[in-house]
């Protein structure tokens, strides 16, 4: 039983994201996003490991395509899209959640536990 289905009907190129919503093992609300990046998907929990916020708090673009990484907008870490590890910022060396993707087809992404991109 997948996490979240994701609609990425929308989505295709390199640096696109969608966001999506799931239950984590307690029943509690959590925030996601999708990545599409160098002809993968990749998705993460949607929470920085420096202060517990959305790397999106205030709207701003989840991925910065020029530099190839994801951006937390607020204090600026920089994590790896392909891993998820902090590369730059407050939180060097930390990661991302990682969750595991399926994809479904065309249009369609299935979210699952753990994992890492596919
Ligand atoms: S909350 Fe993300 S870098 Fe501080």
């Amino acid at each position: 039983m997948p996490l979240a289905i994701v609609d990425i009907s929308g989505c295709g190129d390199d640096g696109d994201t969608v966001a999506f919503e799931y239950e984590d093992g307690f029943g509690r609300p959590q925030k996601g996003f999708a990545l599409r990046w160098q002809d993968r998907w990749y998705a993460y929990q949607n929470l920085c490991p420096h202060w517990s916020t959305p790397l999106d708090e205030h709207g701003e673009r989840l991925f910065d395509p020029t530099s190839g990484v994801l951006v937390c907008a607020t204090h600026g870490a920089m994590f790896e899209p392909h891993s998820g590890e902090c590369i730059s910022g407050p939180c060097y060396g930390d990661s991302l959640r990682p969750l595991r993707v399926e994809v479904v087809d065309a249009e369609r992404l299935a979210i699952h536990r753990g994992g890492l991109g596919l």
